[in-house]
């Protein structure tokens, strides 16, 4: 192999880079393996006076400057007001997992390090970029991206994010992208409800074959996707921070390090799904839960909204607790003087008039009940209707000169001022060191909006300061609480991404629980993100009210199954039914939270939905099989094959009051017939090995 070429070894990959004779970095080569002595950088040549050699070489981290005329995943400004940067190979360090390339621009004495974290037991490679500053003057970053990735030159991809909404999350959508740019990003603070910080490239692939390239951004702040396709069909992406009203102000002798992005090349959708999911549950969430599965919870609001009071929410406690659930969180409605959405947010002080002996009763009452207590925050928020904001109005992003804009009537917290996010630590600190509560769902309502801060001197830094002032206190809690779980919400799936999941155990997926949209929300999610981490409410809720409690069951069992209806209102019958339900998720709960998932089929292109969850050890599958809201579909005979079990093996499972039994062998290639008839109706099969 040549001395000058790098070659990151995954297990069914390569990803190699090359030191040119100019000393750029090039990229040579992401996908299958080849022989390394194969693999060889390239020296391009100017065509003519106006496409440069730069612009025709593939680029492992391009910066602004030179012969570049196309994006760059770095720009800095260096103290003398140069804008124009160079760096060239430095040095290189290969440890067990981890290779490091450091480029630098000697003029001003900058280096770059690039990082390359990966393994031998799968293909995801983490990456991350650190700008150090060794220099004895402060540097601007303008745009420092986490990742530039560059795929081989051939016919034009598919690009795959989402556009999406409140209530309407995770609604995928492809672009083709013959040539130009195509742009994935926020700018409301949070990951948001629209765009994911993640991209998915391929041409024609499938769940089982084809080249999938992918990517996630492990930060839920402003982010941005780029991905361009040039005038030599070079298609490149880069991911990271958003430039959006973003610098960074390095001073002498500081470093940045962007957020990490996890990316991956893979056959097939399935592959890929499968191989993110288990590497979020190895490597990115917390450890504390990562490898437990998640209890069945009961959440009040549905049921309760701010009408919360010892009474009630033991009466529905009571329910819970019979049906099976192992956790019950009380939700919004239990502080300072929240009756409604006005007013409250930041007094996070028990409510007296509600809990006039404060929350130990029903605390108490819970755990009596053989369940875990959990307790909604929304720590980020204020209101003007609140005895913070009333004593610390300076506390929440604003300018002097203009009136805020409020949204839900509240306005965000200045949390990138030291003395805020210790009032915000303090404030769940307090709660959760007096009362025995296990369980923390963060809330965040609203985007930020008139973002003038006056503590520090680049305001423009505060985006991102934001989100790892989030990030801190939720690792500082853990880090108390070790057996705290931490849920992450942003009025639903607004910070359901890999950032707020390496700090937070699991995520709220979307306000919309009706059973028929969380199909397609589901879907979605499931791409890149843990199954595990998605709860799932069996909710009253839905336009498609038709769906029986078989659908909504059958929906919120395929990721962390969470109760919200109102338990006070259903009669013994339904209750019982509930007890059956939760009782069948408890059987095969770690098939789902923990094995492979195979999307069989979906309304878009079958008009019926299938997937099946097959254990690790191929001893248990479970299938879901769900028919569309018009049976018009249903008359065209759908059939579908399963996957990923054991061939030599037999499997039995109970369908119709008829116990079957066959071979793996049989169950992968026989082509089986939905037998369901009607509109919306839907099953749970559980194939066991024998
Ligand atoms: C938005 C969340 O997504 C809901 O689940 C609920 O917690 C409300 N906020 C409470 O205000």
């Amino acid at each position: 192999m040549q001395k000058n070429v790098f070659v990151i070894n995954t297990l069914n990959t390569h990803y190699v880079m090359g030191v040119n004779d100019d000393g750029v970095l090039q990229h040579i080569h992401w996908g299958a393996k080849m022989p390394v002595d194969e693999y060889s950088v390239f020296n391009e040549w100017e065509h003519n006076s106006n496409h440069s050699e730069l612009d025709y070489t593939k680029e492992e981290y391009s910066v602004f400057g030179g012969t570049r005329y196309r994006a760059a995943a770095l720009k800095c400004i260096y103290a003398d007001g140069c804008r124009d940067s160079v760096f060239t190979f430095k040095s290189v360090t290969r440890d067990e997992g981890l290779l490091e390339i450091t480029l630098t621009d000697s003029e001003y004495d900058v280096d770059l390090v690039l990082s390359y974290a990966y393994g031998s037991d799968h293909d995801i490679i983490t990456r991350s970029v650190t700008v150090v500053n060794n220099g004895n003057a402060a540097i601007t970053l303008e745009r420092v991206f986490s990742a530039e990735l560059n795929l081989p030159s051939r016919s034009p991809y598919k690009v795959i994010n989402t556009n999406g909404s409140w209530g309407a999350e995770f609604l995928t959508e492809s672009n083709e992208l013959n040539n130009g740019t195509v742009v994935y990003e926020s700018k409301k603070g949070i990951a948001g409800h629209t765009h994911s910080p993640f991209v998915i490239m391929h041409r024609d692939a499938t769940e089982d074959w084809g080249d999938v390239f992918f990517a996630a951004l492990g930060y839920g702040g402003n982010f941005k996707i780029e991905v361009n396709r040039d005038f030599c069909n070079t298609t490149r992406c880069m991911l990271g921070i958003s430039d959006f009203d973003f610098s960074y102000t390095l001073g002498a002798g500081e470093k940045f390090t962007a957020p990490k992005v996890y990316m991956g090349y893979t056959c097939g959708f399935t592959a890929m799904s499968n191989m993110m999911n288990d590497f979020a549950v190895d490597n990115i969430l917390p450890k504390g839960y990562a490898k437990k599965h998640l209890p069945v919870l009961y959440n009040s609001w549905e049921a309760t909204e701010f009408d919360v009071n010892t009474r009630d929410q033991l009466a529905l406690a009571r329910i819970a607790a019979d049906i099976g659930c192992e956790l019950f969180v009380m939700d919004d409605g239990w502080f300072g003087k929240r009756n409604n959405d006005r007013a409250g947010l930041g007094d996070w002080y028990v409510n007296t008039d509600k809990f006039p002996n404060g929350l130990g009763e029903l605390i108490d009452g819970v755990n009596s009940l053989g369940m875990d207590f959990g307790l909604w925050f929304e720590p980020e928020m204020v209101q003007q209707d609140s005895d913070l904001y009333r004593a610390r109005p300076e506390w929440t992003y604003h300018y002097d000169s203009r009136t805020p804009s409020l949204l839900r009537h509240q306005l965000v917290l200045n949390l990138t001022r030291d003395d805020v996010r210790e009032y915000v630590f303090d404030c769940m600190d307090s709660m959760l060191s007096k009362y025995n509560i296990r369980y923390i769902k963060w809330d965040m309502n609203r985007p930020f909006s008139e973002i003038g801060t006056d503590n520090l001197e680049n305001g423009k830094e505060l985006w991102y300061r934001h989100t790892m002032a989030v990030y801190d206190i939720a690792d500082r809690l853990h880090k108390k609480y070790p057996y705290l779980q931490l849920e992450a919400c942003a009025s639903g799936g607004g910070r359901a991404e890999l950032g707020a999941m390496e700090h937070f155990d699991m995520v709220w997926t979307s306000d919309n629980t009706d059973p028929l949209d969380r199909l397609y929300i589901q879907r979605g999610y499931s791409m890149l993100y843990p199954r595990k981490c998605m709860r799932a409410w069996v909710t009253d809720a839905g336009g498609s009210c038709r769906c029986s409690d078989d659908f909504r069951f059958n929906t919120s069992m395929q990721g962390s199954l969470s109760i919200g209806s109102h338990l006070l209102k259903k009669d013994k019958k339904t209750l019982q039914g509930y007890k059956e339900y939760i009782a069948r998720y408890k059987s095969v709960r770690d098939t789902i939270q923990f094995g492979d998932l195979y999307r069989l089929a979906n309304y878009d292109c079958d008009g019926v939905f299938i997937t099946q969850y097959v254990s690790k050890d191929k001893s248990q599958s479970v299938l879901f099989i769900s028919t569309a809201p018009t049976s018009l579909f249903n008359k065209q005979d759908k059939e579908f094959v399963l996957k990923g079990l054991d061939p030599n093996a037999d499997y039995e499972c109970r369908y119709n009051d008829n116990t079957y039994r066959h071979s793996g062998r049989f169950l992968m290639n026989k082509w089986h017939k939905v037998t369901i008839g009607g509109a919306l109706q839907s099953r749970i099969v559980v194939l066991n090995r024998v």
